[in-house]
């Protein structure tokens, strides 16, 4: 058996093969000719991906929107860092911890293209959203928009400040099929009054992949007096933007989702102008700490996955954010537009490119969406995660891709689904 063929055939089987950093940027090298887009199509070059991860065999993993394993240099770079830090102990703690954690944080917000003090690590979005949620300076009869289609965590925390500030909820639904983005505008800025202070927008919708046109629904927002919250949670090292581009007033994501960072990682990044005003969760002394940094007081962390944070960054970096993005969205159109048009079957994405990446929501007419994720995976070895929401919109199986996935798992995907519909 030749090499290329030994390798290709440990990667299919799921063991991890040693891949580092330097092998992943020599074997791009060697691609750096294609564009994106056809390198997106390149199986051989995904299998060599496939190759760093160690992945379970007994089924294929098409739920990664709950977060992204880490291929296995980077996770043993984390099993490093821990036993760096229990080496060093407190010393480690009083010495280096704070300046090694904003030297991440820094990078982090380059990535996300805006200034450092201008973002925080956090442990993940609900911590970093439902933050501002709870420390906005809220007045009785304020209003706050969010949608059906938003996580639960944050509408869970607009609940908790309707009872404790009388602060009220508009919630909006979105259209999975918008025939524009000017339809989407219209039905966030049809629930703004003047009471309104607060608008949270999801970037890409969790359960359906849809991704909002959120640089234009903060346009009309800020028109009218309006802050934006947005939540990144599945944008943030998946699709290419920066927060400054979105303009928001601010914003979260969990980097254990499409960062591949370890659990329990994320951002909150604060316009600057808006920190000064939010009450932090943790209390800091006002006239010293100013800035995001208020909001930053944290107790003791895991501080050794903000290391790892680093190497997450740079995998994602050296593979290139645009040739991720094109795999992801390849892989989606790869196996929706096999089934799309099938009877029995409704595909609760939108079609067109712009409007969905990785993530996508099938259903099939008759089946719940709890029996179709068991009998995917009963019978097809395909885990993915139901989605049972009828007051979204939204009922299907959640289908989430990685970089390591590849287009024959697709296949499998696409047959059970003709089979499951009767097609
Ligand atoms: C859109 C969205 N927001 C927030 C979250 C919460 O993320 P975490 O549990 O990492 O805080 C999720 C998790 O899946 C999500 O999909």
């Amino acid at each position: 058996m030749d090499k290329r063929t030994f390798l290709k055939r440990a990667a299919l089987a799921g063991a991890a093969l040693p891949f580092s950093l330097s092998a992943l940027a020599d074997r791009l090298a060697r691609v750096s000719h294609h564009p994106a887009t056809a390198l997106a199509t390149n199986e051989d070059f995904w299998t060599g991906i496939r190759g760093g991860y160690r992945l379970k065999p007994d089924y294929i993993n098409l739920e990664n929107g709950y977060y992204n394993i880490q291929p296995a240099e980077i996770l043993d770079a984390f099993i490093g860092h821990v036993k760096e830090v229990n080496y060093e102990g407190a010393y480690y703690m009083r010495t280096v911890q704070f300046e090694r954690k904003k030297a991440i944080a820094a990078r982090l917000a380059a990535l996300a293209g805006c200034s450092p003090d201008e973002l925080i690590i956090t442990r993940n979005t609900t911590e970093s959203l439902d933050m501002i949620i709870a420390g906005y300076p809220w007045k009785a009869g304020d209003e706050a928009i969010m949608a059906e289609q938003d996580y639960g965590a944050m509408l869970l925390m607009f609940k908790q400040v309707e009872r404790r500030h009388g602060v009220v909820r508009k919630t909006v639904s979105v259209p999975n099929h918008p025939a524009s983005d000017e339809e989407v505008v219209a039905v966030y800025e049809k629930a703004i009054t003047p009471k309104t202070k607060l608008l949270m927008l999801s970037h890409m919708v969790n359960i359906t992949g849809h991704i909002l046109p959120v640089r234009k629904i903060c346009d009309m927002a800020h028109q009218k007096g309006v802050e934006v919250m947005v939540d990144g949670a599945h944008t943030y090292a998946q699709i290419e933007h920066t927060i400054p581009g979105l303009d928001c007033d601010y914003y979260g994501a969990s980097l254990h989702k499409w960062l591949s960072a370890p659990l329990g990682a994320g951002i909150l990044y604060v316009r600057r102008d808006k920190a000064a005003k939010i009450w932090p969760l943790l209390a800091e002394p006002d006239d010293t700490t100013t800035g995001i940094a208020r909001l930053n007081h944290t107790g003791t962390l895991p501080v050794h996955t903000d290391l790892a944070i680093g190497d997450a960054l740079d995998y994602y970096q050296t593979l290139g954010p645009a040739r991720k993005e094109a795999r992801l969205r390849y892989l989606q159109q790869y196996w929706t537009t096999k089934v799309r048009d099938l009877p029995n079957v409704i595909v609760n994405t939108p079609v067109e490119p712009t409007r969905a990446c990785a993530i996508a929501n099938v259903g099939i007419k008759g089946i719940p969406p709890g029996d179709l994720a068991a009998r995917l995976l009963t019978k097809y070895k395909i885990y993915a995660v139901a989605i049972d929401s009828p007051a979204a919109n939204v009922q299907g199986v959640r289908v989430t891709p990685n970089i390591f996935t590849l287009s024959t798992e697709l296949d499998e995907l696409v047959r059970a689904v003709h089979e499951l519909a009767g097609a």
